[in-house]
Order: structure tokens, then C-alpha cells, then sequence
């Protein structure tokens, strides 16, 4: 057994959960890791795949003292419900975003970290992978002056497929996908979100139940704001992630994931279908505005993982962080927030209105 270290659980052994898990495995403050899924056929053919202990028993998980760690990583409409069972019987959480399928279930597991004091953490990994890291660092160090105005474009192919709780979700695209690019942009600009108005075509892809494009807009109390678009459509389709597969043929078949981060003095580009991150600066002259890249950095397939989700180096530290007592690093009432957003933009497009985020 390894010396000060805590055992975990994983609930649900996706796709994701299966990321979780090799995190925990790795993890060199976590001694054993446990699965769980609620259909005991699924359970017991993941154990024996996996070779740990996966159970579907929940209350064994929540009553066994030396697990005090769980990893959230079911679908989505399950998040709230399960991570305030966790936090209820005193153990810390990692839960997957979004927060929860509707406001109410959000505010339930808020409500339920703040009144139990336990850790808990969203997962909102943007905040530990280096390309957003690096354009962080670089606003921070007031290279492209006060950031203004930030524009994410995002065009993927249609990858969640007929017939899937992704697909039949009551909950939205805005929870589900496009939560990380709200909770970044409001990272960049570093101000409260004041208001959001948000639009959405009618659908091309027919059986899905919500909408599969989104134009959302904030303003911030500063006065910046940020825009964003996403298609769920437009590109060739590919049969994995279209994130992490043959990015060489996707930069030119449609896909796009694009963010531009405008300030007073200069502006960040980061193109990941292009694997590349870039500054301008400007300068007055006597004609006009002048503008120049004056850095240009790039990363290989290899260092993806880490550059653009690194779901694994969050994981890694959030093992530590539970292990040594530490409190979480992206607190929880950020992500509130950003959930917050994510129902005024659904508000906004029902009602066809500005929302206040104070109206929430
Ligand atoms: N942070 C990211 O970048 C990122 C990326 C992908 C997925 N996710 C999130 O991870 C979660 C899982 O996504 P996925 O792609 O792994 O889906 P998935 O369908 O591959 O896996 C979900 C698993 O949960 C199990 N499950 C079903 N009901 C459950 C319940 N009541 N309790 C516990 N487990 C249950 C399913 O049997 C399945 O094994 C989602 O919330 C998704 O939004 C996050």
C-alpha cells in the first residue's frame, strides 16, 4: 500500500470514466480505485475487463471510510443527484461538467458542497491545459493590455449520434459542450458576466432533442464582451472524437475551434485544429493602427493531450489536492456561475431576450 494515500471510486465507466480511471491508477495518492455502474451485468463485465472491483451498489461505495475520493462520470442527468450523495456522506468530488440538467439540480449540488464543506470540483479542464494556460499567462502579464472583446468560432461534425442520452438530453449542447468555452471566456476576460442574449437556428439535424447550433453573447460588468458560435454539423464526418482524431484532414473539412481573445494593446489567437497559439501587438503610427504577430508557439500531436484537454493532469492534481486536505484550485462557485450562464443563454433563446444573470 502506498503510504498517504486515499482510495476512490469512479461512477460510471464510460468513455470519460475510463479517462478518470487510468488518472486514479496512476495517481500516486490514490492506493485502489473502485467503479461502479447502476446495471449489475455492465458492472461485473467492466470489473473483470478492467480488473477492479466495480460495483452496483452505490450505498457500498458511499459507506466504505478509506474511499475519499469520487469521480463523477456518469450522463449528465445524473451529475447533481449523485455528487450530493457524495458530498453528503463526506467525501470529496470531482463531478463532471455540467452541473446539472436544469438550474434547480445545479443549485442542489452547490447548495450541498457549500453546507457540507467538502471539496468539490467541476470539470472544467481548460483550466490545466497549457495552450489556455499560456494565453492566461500572457493577459495576466498584460501583454495584449485590457482583454475587450473574445470570439470563439466552433464547427464540428455531428458526433453524438442517433439514439444516445446525449442525443435524447433534455438538458442542451450550451451544458453539455459549450459550458468549457463560456467558463473560458469569462477566464480571459476576468470580470462578472452581466448580461447574455443568445440565438439558435432552426435544426439540420433532426433527431436531436435540443438545438445543434448556438450564437451566444456576454457582457461584462467592464464593459468587454464575448461571442460564440457553434455548429454541430457542418463537418466531414469522422467516426471518434473529431478533437483528437486525423486533426491534418479536419483543419480543412469543416471543423473548427477557434478563439480570439482581443485587448487594448494587442490580441491571442488559439487555433486548435492548427495546434498553434499566436499574439499580435499594436502599435500607433502616424497613419493608423498597426498590428504584428510577434509570437508564434506550437505544439505536436503527441503533446495534445495536455495542451488542449488535459483531463489527466487535472485529474492527477485533483488526487493530490484530495489526499493532502487541500482545498479545490477552480472553485465550484465559478462553475455555478458558469452554469448560471449556460440557463440564461437557454432562457435567451426561448424568450428571445436579453437575460440579466441576476434574474437567476
Ligand atoms: N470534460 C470533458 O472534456 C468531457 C469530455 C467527455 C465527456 N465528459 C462528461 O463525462 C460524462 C460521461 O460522458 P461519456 O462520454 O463518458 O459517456 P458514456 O456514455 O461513454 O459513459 C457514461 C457511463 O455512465 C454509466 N451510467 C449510466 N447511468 C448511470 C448512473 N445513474 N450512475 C452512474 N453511472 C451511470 C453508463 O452506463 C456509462 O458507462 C458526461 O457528463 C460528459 O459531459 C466530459
Amino acid at each position: 500500500m502506498k503510504s498517504d494515500t486515499i482510495d476512490a471510486a469512479v461512477l460510471g465507466i464510460g468513455y470519460m470514466g475510463g479517462i478518470h480511471l487510468a488518472a486514479a491508477e496512476e495517481s500516486p495518492c490514490i492506493n485502489k480505485v473502485y467503479g461502479y455502474e447502476p446495471d449489475r451485468a455492465k458492472a461485473e463485465k467492466s470489473g473483470k475487463e478492467l480488473g477492479i472491483e466495480v460495483t452496483s451498489d452505490l450505498e457500498a461505495i458511499l459507506e466504505n471510510p478509506e474511499i475519499k475520493l469520487i469521480y463523477i462520470a456518469s450522463p449528465n442527468r445524473y451529475h447533481s443527484e449523485l455528487a450530493v450523495k457524495a458530498l453528503r456522506a463526506g467525501k470529496s468530488v470531482l463531478c463532471e461538467k455540467p452541473m446539472g440538467e436544469t438550474l434547480e439540480q445545479a443549485e442542489k449540488l452547490i447548495h450541498a458542497g457549500k453546507e457540507t464543506g467538502n471539496f468539490l470540483q467541476i470539470g472544467f479542464e481548460i483550466h490545466y491545459s497549457k495552450v489556455y494556460l499560456l494565453a492566461k499567462e500572457w493577459i495576466d502579464r498584460g501583454l495584449i493590455g485590457t482583454p475587450v472583446n473574445c470570439h470563439v468560432q466552433y464547427y464540428s461534425s455531428e458526433f453524438h449520434k442517433k439514439n444516445t442520452w446525449r442525443s435524447n438530453s433534455e438538458g442542451s449542447l450550451i451544458g453539455e459542450k459549450l459550458s468549457h468555452y463560456l467558463d473560458m471566456q469569462k477566464w480571459f476576460i476576468g470580470d462578472e458576466v452581466e448580461e447574455v442574449f443568445s440565438l439558435s437556428s432552426p435544426n439540420v439535424v433532426p433527431y436531436f432533442n435540443h438545438p445543434d447550433n448556438h450564437q451566444i453573447s456576454m457582457r461584462f460588468k467592464n464593459g468587454a464582451v464575448s461571442q460564440l458560435n457553434f455548429l454541430m454539423y457542418l463537418a466531414e464526418t469522422d467516426e471518434g472524437d473529431p478533437l483528437l482524431d486525423t486533426l491534418k484532414k479536419q483543419e480543412d473539412d469543416g471543423h473548427a475551434l477557434k478563439t480570439y481573445i482581443m485587448g487594448k494593446k494587442g490580441a491571442i489567437e488559439i487555433d486548435i485544429f492548427k495546434r498553434r497559439i499566436r499574439r499580435w501587438e499594436f502599435k500607433d503610427s502616424p497613419i493608423q493602427l498597426t498590428s504584428k504577430i510577434v509570437e508564434t508557439v506550437t505544439y505536436t500531436k503527441e503533446e495534445e493531450i495536455t495542451w488542449m484537454h488535459n483531463v489527466h493532469g487535472q485529474n492527477l492534481r485533483i488526487a493530490e489536492l484530495a489526499a493532502k486536505g487541500l482545498p479545490p484550485e477552480v472553485p465550484a462557485s465559478d462553475a455555478f456561475n458558469t452554469m448560471q450562464i449556460c440557463f440564461a443563454a437557454e432562457i435567451s433563446e426561448k424568450e428571445h431576450r436579453i437575460v440579466k444573470l441576476e434574474e437567476l
